[in-house]
């Protein structure tokens, strides 16, 4: 086990900053996920861990230990990729203990590894097998156990069940934060998935355009977002983003005729008395339809689908379509009353897209 420290890493590539000047203690045992969109850096910052990309400044300690100048087999990593490659030849076990045969780990430790790792994993049924006759689920399951048959001080996680069915991904996903809990190894795992970094992190380290947005424990991430990159890219279906406008004794949505005022909407006083556009985020989940006239703002419904036993609805301000969620939803052009819960509101500065929490100075 050890701890990583990333200090003010950057990797240039021909003048293209791939990863920018990022910073980050991941402690010793920690699982934590990198998350962000396709080409965001996620990969080469971990290629970079592993020693298998040249920082162009900056630092990578292990256990406060410089290693920028080791190389990848001196690090004591494991590294699982997306797509693995078992031998086809060998059988299931000897692929597992294939790391430690090449570095001539006596006979008898490597039968007791085996054991553990087939324990761990529960490959039983499967060692003497080859990795054809295995489902994908099962191969990558293989290549787990491979990375941390010989004791590995971190485990670098890159995708690694983006090329598994759906279904099947479920399960890993759920075994496999079993696993590092039980190994107590220090993981990094790659994904773009949302919903696979909120199921698994103990910290999400959210990145965009080669930085790191936000650093934070999943249900943070999801109810304190530091910017509207962050409340977007967490969290499904996705936030709903409204300009709120400035006027006389309110905040107009957007170019709607509607208003929120102070009377039928529990708005912080900054918010209603500020006097720069806004950007209001507010979850799905947190707008519903009400009867009473003098709650929520008059809209009119677009369209209506149901996802599992949820019932969302889809309105319109301006060109704009955002979603709330609620059992009566149920005609479509109908005139109705929508309501944001005051508890889920969030509040961005329409100019920077940071979260505003009190009034923006001037
Ligand atoms: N060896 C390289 N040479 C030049 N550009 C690269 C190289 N590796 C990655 N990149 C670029 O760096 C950016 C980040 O890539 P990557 O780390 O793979 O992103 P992610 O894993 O988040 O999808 C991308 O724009 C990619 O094209
Ligand atoms: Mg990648």
């Amino acid at each position: 086990m050890s701890e990583i420290e990333l200090k003010n890493l950057t990797i240039d590539f021909g003048g293209f900053k791939a990863v920018d000047d990022v910073s980050l203690t991941v402690k010793n045992g920690e699982f934590v996920v990198y998350l962000g969109p396709s080409g965001c850096g996620k990969t080469t910052t971990l290629r970079c861990i592993a020693g298998l990309v040249k920082a162009t400044s900056g630092e990578v300690l292990f256990d406060g230990k410089r290693v920028n100048d080791l190389t990848a087999s001196e690090r004591n990593i494991a590294m699982v990729f997306q797509f693995v490659s078992l031998y086809p030849h060998l059988k299931i076990r000897e692929n597992i203990v294939f790391p430690l045969k090449a570095r001539g780990v006596p006979r008898a430790e490597i039968a007791r590894k085996l054991d553990w790792v087939t324990e761990v994993f529960k490959l039983g049924d499967d060692l003497d097998r080859y990795p054809a006759a295995l489902p994908p689920g099962a191969r990558q399951k293989v290549a787990l156990a491979r990375a941390v048959i010989r004791d590995p001080a971190v485990l670098l996680l890159d995708e690694p069940l983006s090329a598994i069915d759906e279904q099947f991904r479920e399960e890993m996903r759920w075994e496999l934060g079993h696993l590092q809990r039980q190994l107590g190894v220090t993981t990094i795992y790659v994904t773009h998935d949302q919903r696979e970094a909120m199921s698994l992190a103990d910290r999400i380290v959210l990145m965009n355009n080669s930085r790191i947005v936000q650093v934070s424990e999943p249900d943070r991430i999801f109810f304190d977002p530091v910017d509207v990159f962050a409340g977007q890219f967490i969290g499904s279906p996705s936030m709903n983003l409204i300009d709120l406008v400035p006027v006389d004794g309110g905040l107009r949505l957007g170019d709607s005729g509607v208003t929120l005022t102070a009377a039928q909407h529990d708005l912080p006083a900054w918010a209603l008395g500020s006097r720069r556009p806004l950007k209001l985020g507010v979850r799905p989940l947190n707008v519903h339809l009400v009867d009473d006239a003098a709650q929520g703002v008059p809209l009119e419904i677009d369209d209506v689908f149901s996802v599992g036993r949820e019932r969302f609805f889809s309105f319109r301000i301006g060109e704009a379509v955002h979603q709330g969620v609620d059992k009566r939803a149920s005609r479509t052009g109908a005139a109705t009353r929508v309501r944001f819960d005051p508890s889920g509101l969030l509040f961005f500065d329409a100019a920077t897209g940071r979260r505003v929490t009190g009034e923006i100075a001037a």
